[in-house]
């Protein structure tokens, strides 16, 4: 079966760290490299989780650290959800994994000049690295498959009551790969609060066993202690993982091509995506929104990515 070429662009970050885990485990998944964004937490912590994770699972795979703040605005992090560290009470390995000697943005450019197919290109986290990428290295947009991303939402935001975080920590770089002309496939919180574990799936994936149920576990335990306190929920969206997810298996889900667009004058509503579902703008139709999973699917590609990885 013909391997997915991909590079991954994230921020980990728990839910991050199980995307990582699926991309990982799967023999389909061409990883051409990871690359790490400011978000979740600061860029050292975020690329120190992204290294020990790679070193942990796929010492092969290349890594590089990206930019360290947004375009323009001050860096807003989430160590209420994610921990100080990024990773929750997860406590990885120590290795001997090195970084690239190059930029996040270097390391795109050399993997898609080197590449004869076209790379997709996922991104977890803020766009900022994808966004100055596009800005320094506009040639090599045709080298580029599609993006799939995970961001926005159309029910409202978890950051502010119309934003998301990953746009909302920079909606320009956003807007910027919005309107990069290469097709995108967005997991907003419309999809991705429907893909959550429970907390006897949780227990369920811990008694798997292994480093990789380890980091499962504690990742996700981190972010359902964070749900329980803040929303009171025993359910946890495992929001990054949609995006691998998707390339492993798109019939999980069920979207709508539609415009995709962000707001960056608002005074409120600041790094709300507009997602015109009902075509109201009449503007292109830039990317497919996924709307629907089937949890079941979902959380049995999750086990079977820890069953993999057991070790
Ligand atoms: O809003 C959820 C997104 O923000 C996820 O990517 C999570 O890791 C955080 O980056
Ligand atoms: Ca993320």
């Amino acid at each position: 079966m013909k391997k997915i070429p991909v590079i991954i662009d994230c921020d980990p970050g728990c839910d991050d760290a199980i995307a990582l885990l699926l991309a990982f485990a799967s023999d389909r998944m061409d990883i051409k490299g990871v690359t790490v964004s400011a978000g979740n937490v600061n860029i050292n912590n975020t690329t120190e989780n992204a290294r020990k994770l790679v070193g942990a699972f796929k010492p092969e795979l290349k890594i590089a650290k990206g930019c360290e703040k947004p375009l323009f605005k001050t860096i807003v992090t989430a160590p209420e959800v994610h921990g100080e560290s990024g990773l929750g009470s997860v406590r990885l390995p120590e290795t001997d994994k090195k970084l690239e000697g190059i930029t996040a943005i270097e390391l795109i450019a050399e993997i898609l000049k080197e590449s004869e197919e076209k790379i997709n290109i996922v991104i977890t986290g803020p766009m900022t690295n994808i966004a100055v990428f596009l800005m320094v290295y506009p040639e090599l947009k045709s080298k580029i498959e599609k993006f799939i991303i995970m961001g926005g939402s159309s029910i409202g935001g978890n950051v502010t009551p119309s934003a998301e975080f990953n746009i909302y920590v920079d909606a320009e770089a956003a807007d910027i790969v919005f309107k990069s002309g290469v097709d995108i496939v967005l997991c907003p919180l419309d999809v991705t609060m429907k893909a959550f574990v429970t907390e006897k799936e949780l227990g369920e994936i811990r008694n798997i066993g292994g480093l990789a149920s380890e980091v499962a576990y504690g990742a996700i335990k981190t972010s359902l202690d964070f749900y329980k306190e803040f929303y009171q929920k025993s359910e946890v969206p495992m929001h990054d993982p949609c995006t691998i997810a998707y390339l492993l298996n798109s019939e999980l889900f069920k979207g709508e091509r539609v415009f995709l667009g962000t707001e960056l004058k608002g005074e409120f509503t600041y790094g709300e995506t507009i997602i015109d579902y009902r075509n109201k703008f009449g503007q292109e139709k830039n990317a497919l929104v996924l709307t629907e999973i089937d949890r079941a699917g979902f959380i049995t590609l999750i086990k079977k990515t820890v069953e993999t990885l057991n070790k």
